[in-house]
C-alpha cells in the first residue's frame, strides 16, 4: 500500500510517500523558517503564500524520489486541521484537487494524530494502547491512544502550549526564532540553578498543565534585571527553563501513567526533540520500568511522513473525505473520526 501525504499547517510544506504504513519511501520538507526568522515568529500570510508556491515541487519530488506516479498510490492523505487556517487550506486544496483528478482516496488526517504516528516509523512494534505525551508549539496534550484512530485526551493546557513557553521566553532571552531548538543549545552550558522557576499547579485537575506563570516568571526576571542594569545570565536561564518545563511534563505523563497503569508511553510533537525533556523522561521511565517511545530527531518537527503513515492507518480504518472536506483551524484529536 502507497500513501502519499501532505503537509501545509504552518511553516514548513512537505510531502512524503510511505509503503504499507511505516516505510518511508521519500520524506522532503521545504522549511520556510529563515524567511519567518525575520520577523521573530511565524507570519500567517506569507507562510500561506509561500506553500502555494511551493507545494506543486515538494509533491513532485516526493513522488520522484519514491519512484512512483500518481498512479501507483492508493490514498493522498492531507493535514486538514490544527494549524494556520490559509496554509493549512493550500494543502487541503492542492490534495483534493489531486485526488479528483488521479480517482484517488483522499484522507484527512489530524496533525496531532500524524505527530503520534511518527512513533511507529520509529518503531514499528509499538502497538496501542499507550499513553502518549504529545507537545508541540501550539498543543500540549495528554493522551490515550485506544488504537491507532482512536484518542482520548487525559490532559491538556489551560493556557500556553509548552513549544509556545520555549518560543517566547527565547524571544525575551534574545534568541532568533524558532527558539525552543536555541534554548536547548543554550541550556547545554547553562547552570539551571542559577534562576529558581515556579512550576504552576492547577486546581483540581491533575492532569492539565499551565504554562503562562512560568512564562511571566522569565519575563519578569529579564525585565527586571535590564531595569536594575544586571543582565541576566541567558543560558542559565535558558538551563532553568529547560529544566523546569522537563520536570513539568515529566510529573504529569508519570501521573498519568499511575493513573491509568500504561507501562508504554510514547512523546510526539516538536519539543519531543528538546534533549532536556528526553532524558528526564527516560530516566522516569527507567525508574519505573516503562518502555518509552520517542521519534528520532529527524521525524519530532513537521514533516510529511508522519502524516502518510497516520493516513495510511486512517484509510486502514475506513477514514476518507469526499471533496466538501474543508481544513478547520482547531480541532480535537477525539474527532479524528469525522
Ligand atoms: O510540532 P512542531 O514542529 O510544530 C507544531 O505543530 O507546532 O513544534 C514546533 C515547536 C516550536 O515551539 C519549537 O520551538 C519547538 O517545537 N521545538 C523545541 C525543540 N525543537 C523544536 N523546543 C524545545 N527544544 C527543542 N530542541
Ligand atoms: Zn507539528
Amino acid at each position: 500500500m502507497l500513501i502519499l501525504g501532505i503537509e501545509s499547517s504552518c511553516d514548513e510544506t512537505a510531502a512524503s510517500v510511505v509503503e504499507d504504513c511505516t516505510q518511508v519511501r521519500s520524506n522532503i520538507i521545504a522549511s520556510q523558517a529563515a524567511e519567518h526568522g525575520l520577523y521573530g515568529g511565524v507570519v500567517p500570510e506569507l507562510a500561506s503564500r509561500r506553500h502555494c508556491e511551493n507545494i506543486h515541487a515538494v509533491v513532485t519530488q516526493a513522488l520522484a524520489e519514491a519512484g512512483v506516479t500518481v498512479d501507483d498510490l492508493d490514498g493522498i492523505a492531507v493535514t486538514y486541521t490544527p494549524g494556520l487556517i490559509g496554509a493549512l487550506l493550500v494543502g487541503v486544496s492542492y490534495a483534493k484537487g489531486m485526488a479528483l483528478a488521479a480517482g484517488k482516496p483522499l484522507i484527512p488526517v489530524h496533525h496531532l494524530t500524524g505527530h503520534i504516528a511518527a512513533n511507529y516509523i520509529a518503531w514499528p512494534d509499538l502497538a496501542p494502547p499507550y499513553l502518549c505525551l504529545v507537545v508541540s508549539g501550539g498543543h500540549t496534550l495528554l493522551a490515550e491512544v485506544q488504537d491507532r484512530t482512536t484518542f482520548k485526551i487525559l490532559g491538556t493546557t489551560r493556557d500556553d502550549a509548552a513549544g509556545e513557553c520555549f518560543d517566547k521566553c527565547a524571544r525575551v532571552l534574545g534568541y532568533p526564532y524558532p527558539g525552543g531548538v536555541q534554548i536547548d543549545k543554550a541550556a547545554q552550558v547553562g547552570d539551571a540553578s542559577k534562576y529558581p522557576l515556579p512550576r504552576p499547579r492547577v486546581a483540581g485537575s491533575e492532569l492539565d498543565f499551565s504554562f503562562s506563570g512560568l512564562k511571566t516568571a522569565v519575563i519578569n526576571t529579564v525585565h527586571h534585571a535590564s531595569q536594575v542594569g544586571d543582565p541576566v545570565d541567558t543560558a542559565s536561564m535558558a538551563a532553568s527553563l529547560q529544566q523546569t518545563v522537563a520536570a513539568i511534563l515529566t510529573e504529569k505523563t508519570e501521573l498519568a501513567a499511575k493513573l491509568t497503569g500504561y507501562r508504554t508511553i510514547a512523546v510526539a510533537g516538536g519539543v519531543s526533540a528538546n534533549s532536556g525533556l528526553r532524558r528526564a523522561m527516560q530516566a522516569m521511565c527507567d525508574r519505573h520500568g516503562y518502555r518509552l517511545c520517542v521519534p528520532p530527531l529527524a521525524l519530532c518537527g513537521d514533516n510529511a511522513a508522519m502524516i502518510a503513515c497516520q493516513g495510511s492507518y486512517n484509510f486502514l480504518a475506513g477514514i476518507t473525505a469526499d471533496m466538501s472536506l474543508n481544513a478547520y483551524a482547531t480541532r480535537s484529536i477525539e474527532a479524528e473520526r469525522m
